[in-house]
């Protein structure tokens, strides 16, 4: 199986958590792509859904496949939010971001009553930070944040290598109209203390790491769809 078989193995097992009427989180990122994909099947199949997207590319595509759409606004509290994740470790604590929409992602992973991760089975570790941590920062003063963002590791007794995220040769803009540090650790070990750290920042909007938030990972292996749940 591929890491593309085994992704969307994960996003059919995932239909399982959405009931008929549910209100859905819509992740984003190849992953939440074929979920976005098969749950826009099973509405073709009579099922009756409204989804929030987590960024503009998951709202285009599930609109163009006709999957009804609304906002946190009007619908602020959700029932399932099926997502990917850059990382996870056996605590259900994540890294994501590496699509740039981790703040939407996270306000409306909270806004859920469960988050459901979907995964291939390289997404597993043991210890958080292999994948480089995605920072949300405002532009104004990036050099700044970036050193107190280093002090914040450093206080952790961890060192990490600061890279603004650019694309096109320019500095990348989320939806947000933020800019994203991308910080290379190699491994977390207390992902909670630097989660508390990074959020104390003036300047950082959030970041990456995303603890107590998911409760079940159903990650595709050779062997089938393996489900982690939490508790
Ligand atoms: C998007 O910002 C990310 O959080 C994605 O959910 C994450 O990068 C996983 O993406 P893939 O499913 O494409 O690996």
């Amino acid at each position: 199986m591929t890491a593309e078989d085994q992704k969307k193995a994960a996003a059919i097992a995932a239909l399982e958590y959405v009931h008929p009427g549910a209100r859905v989180g819509l992740g984003t990122g190849s992953t939440a792509n074929h979920f976005i994909t098969a749950l826009a099947e099973k509405v073709k199949g009579g099922l009756d859904v409204e989804c929030v997207a987590t960024s503009r590319a998951s709202f285009q595509l599930a609109s163009r496949l006709g999957l009804k759409m609304t906002t946190l606004e009007k619908q602020p509290h959700l029932d399932v939010t099926v997502d990917g994740a850059d990382e996870f470790d056996a605590n259900f604590q994540l890294i994501k971001g590496g699509g740039g929409a981790l703040l939407v992602e996270k306000i409306v992973a909270t806004s859920s009553r469960y988050m459901v991760v979907i995964a291939d089975q390289s997404k597993k570790v043991e210890t958080l930070g292999k994948f480089p941590l995605p920072v949300e920062v405002v532009p104004f003063g990036v050099n700044a944040t970036g050193w107190k963002i280093d002090r914040a590791l450093r206080i952790c007794d961890l060192q990490g290598k600061l890279k603004l995220r650019l694309k096109d040769g320019k500095p990348f803009v989320t939806d947000s109209g933020n800019a994203i540090i991308d910080v290379s650790i190699g491994a977390i070990p207390d992902p909670r203390r630097l989660d508390n750290l990074l959020k104390s920042i003036p300047g950082v909007i959030d970041h990456g790491l995303f603890i107590d938030i998911c409760g079940v990972v159903l990650m595709g292996t050779d062997d089938g769809v393996q489900t982690f749940r939490k508790g």
